[in-house]
């Protein structure tokens, strides 16, 4: 494709609001499909597999490529060494191309993972960096003279910062004779965004991928982008790690870091209909609504961290509500490639739980609360986490976890994606880079794609209702109190229609008296965990239901 001709998405669901009314997928493209046998995903197996994303197939609306640029792969293609090539790995920039516009012509929109905080100590800009304080790149990442040295002559951090991947955040360059800062590996430098010329350099980037057809940016970590120009020390507290132990009130959320978004997002709407959102790092739900604006949403992570007890899930509901209020539109995000599955997380947060039906109701939530749902490839199966031995596992942190560095393996939630139960599961011919689950030869999705009773068929059910139900896309919502300790209900609304939505994620069967006041003519029921169909009948406005332990139902009122 010439520069610059941007590929059109054809008879897309939604226009202009598709950020806010469509449903993301994240693909983490290392696990997706590998069509050239080296057991790691690729660009082109991504575009052999659209059809079971697209209108035809699961029916999401927007894809989200985890990062598939050049890379020395150190944090997985978090460590960025060009972020306008596609590393080899993953294909060529022509398969890059391509499939955007065979994601176009099916209507999907293409969402890439911008990770500008940091880039890979090999990349251009830091090799050059790191040389001499004088170059044309010298104060493009957060170097500092130490702050002193100790009784042997050995320099001093300039202040107290820590690395989140554990250990000292500050890196000494004898070339330079100064410190570097990096919050995660010591080969991901941070870069110094109060130089204007890095700003330039990053929407440049960001210029460029959307001349190419780029739909959104999801914005890697992006509230730390800032840091306070004197670089304080972080003021200290009691905690459990050394990054607990600290208040982290200089190396992040900075004041002027608003202004940051209104000009990245001036770049954006230079063209219509494209979204971002941001990552939050390690921030409150109040900082994600705070840093939300139109055509920019911000994660927060209440439901990824919640219980699957009806206390933690309604607070954690209660809390998102408050925090966004009426005019700031939040995501649904129950999974990601840094955090556990949610069926495996679910299920372990309480005794007793069995992982498929969790992973049903859990579907309803995610395709009924208020917020563009971000669905992670693979949970429409039901993927629970792969136990991992720690000598397989890719993830840099979990090799020095310790008492005082817990970490949370992020293999187990990054293995390949289960297409057939053939050899190499449909993923690759060759070896796959991480092991498939135990169940792989019935978790698949050539076997659910037969079953309409999978979870693949209750995904796609709960997708087509949620694209013929404006209200379920745009509408408030509003917790009801429960008849039952286990039961959460809600309702979304709009001025003409309203949905009333109960789950029971006890472990006994519980009941619930429906709000006649919310719907005097009575009930119809959309969708059930436990019915193939839904029953058509009309139910009474004020009739008592019988829910199964982590049965969920969806109910229209009538008008
Ligand atoms: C984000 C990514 C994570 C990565 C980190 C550093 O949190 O989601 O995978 O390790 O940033 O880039």
């Amino acid at each position: 494709m010439e520069a610059g001709s941007r590929s059109v998405v054809s008879s897309p669901r939604f226009g202009d609001d598709w950020w806010q009314r469509g449903i993301i997928y994240q693909i983490y493209p290392r696990s997706f499909a590998a069509t050239d046998g080296d057991g790691v995903g690729d660009l082109p197996g991504i575009i052999d597999h659209l059809d079971y994303l697209g209108p035809a197939g699961l029916g999401i609306d927007a894809i989200w490529l985890s990062p598939f640029y050049r890379s020395p792969g150190l944090d997985l293609g978090y460590d960025v060494s060009d972020h306008a090539l596609v590393d080899p790995l993953f294909g060529t920039d022509e398969d890059f191309d391509r499939l955007v516009a065979e994601a176009h012509r099916r209507g999907i929109r293409v969402v890439l993972d911008l990770v500008m905080n940091h880039t890979s100590d090999a990349h251009r800009w830091f090799v050059s960096s790191r040389m001499d304080r004088s170059g044309p790149y010298a104060d493009w990442y957060l170097w500092r003279d130490p702050a002193g040295f100790d009784v042997d002559g050995r320099p001093l951090p300039p202040n107290n910062w820590v690395s989140f991947f554990g250990g000292p955040g500050w890196q000494w360059e004898p070339a330079r004779g100064q410190f570097y800062y990096h919050t995660f590996l010591a080969e991901q430098p941070e870069m110094d965004w109060r130089t204007p010329a890095v700003e330039e350099a990053q929407f440049d980037i960001v210029r460029g991928w959307l001349a190419r057809g780029v739909d959104g940016f999801r914005l890697d970590v992006f509230n730390a982008f800032l840091k306070h120009p004197d670089l304080p020390s972080n003021p200290t507290r009691p905690g459990t790690s050394e990054w607990r132990r600290q208040i982290h009130l200089h190396d992040r959320d900075q004041a002027d870091f608003p202004d940051l978004i209104g000009r990245f997002r001036s770049v954006l709407d230079a063209a219509a209909e494209r979204m971002s959102v941001g990552e939050i790092f390690d921030g409150s739900v109040e900082t994600s609504a705070e840093l939300t604006t139109d055509h920019h949403l911000v994660f927060d992570w209440e439901l990824l961290e919640a219980d699957w007890t009806a206390p933690a899930i309604r607070a954690a509901i209660a809390r998102r509500e408050s925090a966004f209020g009426p005019d700031r539109w939040p995501t649904a995000v129950l999974s990601n490639h840094d955090r556990p599955r949610h069926a495996s997380r679910f299920a372990s947060s309480i005794t007793g739980a069995a992982t498929d039906p969790i992973a049903r109701a859990a579907a309803v939530l995610l395709m009924t609360i208020r917020g563009t749902p971000f669905l992670y490839y693979g949970e429409e199966l039901g993927m629970t986490d792969v136990e991992i031995p720690l000598e397989d596992s890719v993830d840099p942190p979990a090799r020095w976890a310790g008492p005082d560095f817990v970490w949370w393996d992020r293999s187990p939630c990054r293995t390949p994606m289960p297409w057939s139960s053939a050899p190499g599961s449909g993923f690759t011919v060759g070896r796959p880079w991480l092991r498939f689950g135990p169940d792989v030869a019935t978790r698949n999705v050539a076997a659910q794609a037969a079953d309409p009773t999978s979870i693949l068929a209750t995904y796609r059910s709960l997708i087509a209702l949620r694209a013929a139900t404006p209200v379920l896309q745009v509408g408030a919502l509003r917790l009801l109190e429960a008849d039952d300790a286990d039961v959460i209900a809600y309702v979304r609304e709009t001025s003409h229609a309203l949905v009333l939505v109960l789950f029971n994620v006890g472990r006994r069967p519980a009941r619930q008296r429906l709000p006649a006041a919310d719907s005097p003519l009575g009930w119809r029921c959309r969708f059930g965990t436990s019915m193939l169909t839904p029953s058509p009948r009309v139910i009474k406005p004020d009739v008592v239901v019988d829910l199964a332990p982590d049965e969920a139902l969806v109910l229209e009122a009538l008008r």
